[in-house]
């Protein structure tokens, strides 16, 4: 058959769809508040430089988000990438051999080179990449409103989980709210595993999450670790359940509240609100210099696929999220730090370059409790802090919930 003008029309059109298709990538992920979106903007904004369609599937919450990338995955339908923590949330979708590997990438930017240790220990299982890192956020900070401290007297950073208490009390008697906390089960469960790294100690925590050691729960560090739990609730005010993080950071932001303890995500929205570290706000990332550095953060996923196209889309994206401009521009918008170990970072806030500091020695290094468990022991562990902060639930019978969940 001799090709008619509309059969060329028609074949140049299918060709450009396909160029276009090949560049185009649907984007699962949970940052949504201020300071997220103006993050995840940057990621969206370089890839379509390099070229690309991004397609935004942003899913409020990242429970939600996880579990409605795991259903596209499991129904067939996938995302071309989705978002998770840097952890064992994929672990399982893995090895059931639903994600693509990223090696080609990784390989042509020495990935091996510059990417920390811990970080590549949950990306690169059995030697295969499948997932590209982001950055490095620590959950564990605590955040602080200059002025709320000022008008309750309080002089200085608390140095121990006393002088916490002791500038808690000083909120409390001058009418503010002392803890911002949103009554989330996830963001009780970061105010419990903080306690239990700066007030139980490094290795009570470990004991628990690494080694999930059920005899640890009852001796001392630990059960200090949840009366100090019990009484920190006495400093959180009656809109708490329910409240976004985002919500509870306003609350600092705008001096009503005085302290947050919340991940480096946090500064995405004071930056957002025009707040500098170190003049309208403060932060400190534990008690003292040495305190644990706690490493967890955001990486994306990349769902079985055999299309050419998707999987182009697949490796573009890993590029441009790891390239040195990406990191530096995506980074500071979301308060985290690069995963480069060779990006220049001292233009960076004085937050970041504690954490920077930190980073540089292994010996503060300490893995998020999602690196330690699986989902479903997280999932029991969280159940039990969540009952223990909303009810008058003893301590004695939190300890006996909590030893049942590590038997899994
Ligand atoms: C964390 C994530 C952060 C931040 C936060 C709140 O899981 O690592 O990037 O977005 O949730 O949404």
């Amino acid at each position: 058959m001799v090709p008619t003008f509309k059969h060329i029309a028609l074949v140049a059109a299918l060709t450009l769809s396909a160029a276009a298709h090949a560049q185009k990538a649907e984007v699962i992920h949970w940052w949504t508040s201020g300071g997220e979106s103006a993050a995840v903007k940057e990621l969206a904004d370089a890839y379509t430089k390099a070229g690309g369609t991004w397609v935004d599937a942003a899913v409020a919450g990242g429970e939600n988000a996880r579990a409605a990338a795991i259903n596209r995955i499991a129904g067939g339908n996938p995302s071309t990438a989705a978002q998770f923590n840097t952890s064992k949330q994929y672990h399982d979708v893995i090895a059931e051999g639903l994600l693509n590997d990223i090696d080609t990438v990784a390989a042509k930017e020495g990935w091996d080179k510059w990417l920390p240790k811990p970080i590549i220990d949950s990306v690169k299982i059995k030697g295969h990449y499948y997932a590209v890192p982001v950055n490095i956020h620590n959950p564990t900070w605590f955040w602080y409103s200059k002025a709320a401290l000022q008008k309750a007297g309080v002089a200085g950073e608390p140095k121990n989980m006393d002088e916490f208490f002791a500038a808690l009390d000083k909120l409390k008697a001058a009418g503010l709210t002392p803890l911002a906390l949103g009554g989330q089960g996830w963001q009780e469960f970061i105010t419990f595993y903080s306690v239990l790294l700066h007030v139980g100690g490094k290795d009570a925590y470990l004991k628990f999450f690494k080694d999930h050691d059920a005899a640890s729960v009852n001796a001392e560090p630990f059960r200090k670790t949840l009366t100090a739990l019990r009484k920190l609730h006495g400093y959180v005010d009656a809109g708490s359940p329910g409240r976004n993080w985002n919500d509870a950071t306003a609350m600092v932001i705008t001096g009503k509240a005085g302290f947050q303890i919340m991940g480096d995500w946090a500064k995405g929205e004071f930056s957002g609100a025009k707040q500098t570290a170190g003049k309208e706000f403060g932060c400190f990332a534990g008690f003292g210099p040495t305190a644990p550095y706690m490493i967890a953060g955001d990486v994306f996923v990349f769902p079985k696929t055999s299309d050419k196209a998707a999987i182009e889309a697949q490796h573009k994206l890993a590029t441009v999220f790891t390239a040195p401009a990406t990191q530096v521009a995506f980074n500071n918008k979301k308060g985290s730090i690069p995963i480069r170990t060779d990006i220049d970072s001292s233009k960076m806030d004085i937050c970041a370059q504690a954490g920077v500091q930190a980073l540089k020695d292994p010996a503060r290094h300490v893995a998020n409790p999602d690196m330690l468990m699986t989902p479903d022991m997280v999932g029991a562990v969280q159940d039990v802090i969540t009952k223990f902060w909303n009810t008058n639930q003893s301590v004695d019978d939190a300890v006996k919930a909590l030893q049942g969940a590590l038997k899994g």
